[in-house]
């Protein structure tokens, strides 16, 4: 009897904490504007139309609504104690996809959560739905090409919450004008390492110091699956900013092996993000990718966060300099199953 009055009550709160979540992203709540920074870099990075800096579009809000409602269960239903309990996470590009996803699982882990991003409504968005369902978040808007941009996101993490245990470098871009070598317009080569590589770099160089500080801790920097094998639709620009997080990733971590910090790096195969879908656009084009997946399907943003909390937490305790692949088969496969 006491057993079905808690299970009752329980099934409740879990109906009630997904209403409000699907609400919040159903309105695009407004931000806190306490919790909130703007970098005067803002407004000109909005302004590069070319880049997947956006909103996310109407069906990928619908689907991040859907995941926030399971996301909410999870949090719900986890009894132990969490991974990340007394820890500071900086998230970049955060405003979305996967960034948006790690900032949810790693608050439901009892981290306390900086998420910054270009898009200042879409941090906004992020920083609020957190919040809004018992998570400790705080949003900074930024753009990680800028040295002062990264800097004042690290001194955000330090200055709310005393120290930073985990910088998740996940903030990129892939623009649709990135081809070939003899096509990609230089300004598109230059951003897109400015974005990927170089934010990655600064994120490393004004983290590590504040990791240093609070005594150890992980930094993951997202590459991609096409950093380690090549591909015959090129996108120069991206490919070669990924294969440059390996190998800084690589260096990284040997140099500070004896220091408690452990630097990783995630290689995502094709997920289900605005990033991809913007970049394929046709049906025909989706279908031709989906061949070569031998798990037949486009990973997920919360397959990926998974991965990224596993990096974070003490149960990666001896990887350092790793490059874990999430990409449904493709990089041990010949050929995919018919
Ligand atoms: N989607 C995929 O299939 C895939 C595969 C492999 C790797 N990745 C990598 O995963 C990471 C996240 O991608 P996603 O798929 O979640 O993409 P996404 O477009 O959904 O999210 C990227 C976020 O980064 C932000 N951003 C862009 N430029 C920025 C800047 N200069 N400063 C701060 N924030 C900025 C955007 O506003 C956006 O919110 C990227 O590094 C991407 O290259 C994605």
């Amino acid at each position: 009897m006491r057993e079905g009055r808690v299970k009752h009550l329980f099934s409740a709160s879990i109906r009630t904490a997904s209403r409000i979540s699907y609400s919040l992203f159903r309105n695009g709540c407004l931000a806190n504007k306490d919790a909130f920074h703007f970098p005067s870099s803002c407004s000109i990075y909005k302004s590069i139309s070319n880049f997947s800096s956006s909103s996310p579009p109407h069906d990928d809000a619908d689907r991040e609504v859907k995941t926030s409602r399971s996301y909410m269960a999870g949090l719900h239903s986890h009894y132990g104690p969490g991974k990340l309990i007394g820890k500071t996470a900086l998230i970049t590009g955060a405003g979305s996809g996967i960034g948006r996803h790690t900032a949810f699982l790693f608050a439901q882990e009892g981290a306390s959560i900086v998420v910054a991003d270009s898009s200042i409504s879409a941090i906004a968005r992020a920083a609020d739905a957190v919040k809004e369902f018992g998570g400790r978040c705080v949003g900074i808007c930024g753009d990680v090409s800028v040295p002062e941009d990264v800097e004042a996101m690290v001194a955000k993490a330090e200055k709310t919450y005393g120290s930073l245990h985990i910088l998740f470098n996940n903030a990129g871009v892939l623009d649709k004008l990135d081809h070939d070598a003899i096509d990609t317009p230089t300004d598109v080569i230059d951003r897109t390492l400015a974005i990927n590589f170089k934010g990655t770099l600064y994120g490393c160089k004004y983290g590590i110091p504040a990791i240093k500080r609070a005594g150890g801790g992980s930094v993951i920097n997202v590459s991609s699956m096409v950093a380690l094998v090549g591909s015959s639709s090129p996108r120069v620009a991206y490919t070669a900013s990924k294969g440059a997080i390996l190998s800084l990733t690589r260096e990284l971590a040997v140099f500070h092996a004896r220091e408690g910090i452990r630097v990783n790096a995630l290689c995502p195969g094709p997920l289900r993000t605005n990033l991809l879908m913007q970049h394929l656009k046709s049906e025909e084009k989706i279908q031709r990718l989906l061949k070569f997946i031998p798990m037949g399907r486009f990973g997920e943003t919360e397959e990926v966060a998974k991965a990224a909390l596993f990096l974070a937490s003490s149960d990666s305790s001896f990887m350092t300099g790793a490059s874990l692949v999430i990409d449904g088969g493709i990089t041990s496969s010949f050929d995919s199953p018919p």
